[in-house]
């Protein structure tokens, strides 16, 4: 299984506010900015894994800022790691008016999507990631640890299994 860098899948997804996106305060509904995350992760996901894949768990999502009727958004996901048959997805995502006046940041979070082989329709080894920068070896190191804490949640790992997680505790 070949290695890939982060830039070989990086995906930038831009989408401007209409009005059926929003909800009655002429806001954009959560929901569909949601949908639009697990688009952007999903392509970086079947870029990385070069095979279909499926969504498997997103970690927290909150909403800082509202986004107007309007406004422009850009979704930036990058793999941060590729574990056996799964990645770990992070997605960004900005907003500002049509100008590109007023940007901000308004959330971020993690995705876990699976490679399903098509042919079985069954799990399938994913490549492995090679981090270059800072940012990208940061993101790299801390997966492990985020991955062991979403299957203890999703109760497909037992806490005393977690060995990275204790390690971190511990050592802090
Ligand atoms: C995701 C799915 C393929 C996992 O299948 P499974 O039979 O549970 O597979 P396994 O237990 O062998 O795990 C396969 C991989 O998924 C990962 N995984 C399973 N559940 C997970 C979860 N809740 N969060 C993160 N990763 C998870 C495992 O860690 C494993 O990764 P690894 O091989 O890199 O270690 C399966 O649960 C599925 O098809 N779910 C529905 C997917 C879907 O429809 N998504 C859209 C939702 S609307």
């Amino acid at each position: 299984m070949r290695e890939k860098l982060v830039a070989e899948s990086r995906t930038i997804m831009t989408e401007m506010i209409m009005p059926n996106d929003t909800n009655p305060m002429g806001n954009l509904m959560g929901g569909y900015l949601m949908r639009w995350m697990d688009i952007a992760c999903a392509v970086c996901a079947a870029r990385h894994c070069e095979s279909q894949v499926a969504t498997a768990s997103v970690d927290h999502i909150s909403f800082h800022e509202p986004i107007k009727l309007g406004d422009v958004i850009t979704l930036t996901a990058t793999v941060t790691r590729a574990f056996n048959t799964s990645v770990e997805i992070y997605v960004e995502v900005s907003a500002a008016d049509i100008t590109g006046a007023n940007p901000r940041q308004s959330n971020h979070a993690y995705f876990t999507f699976v490679a399903i082989d098509k042919a079985t329709g069954k799990p399938t080894k994913v490549p492995t990631v090679i981090p270059l920068t800072n940012d990208e070896k940061k993101q790299f190191e801390v997966a492990s640890r985020r991955r062991e804490l979403r299957l203890i949640l999703a109760g497909k790992m037992k806490p005393v299994d977690a060995k990275e997680l204790r390690t971190f505790f511990t050592e802090l």
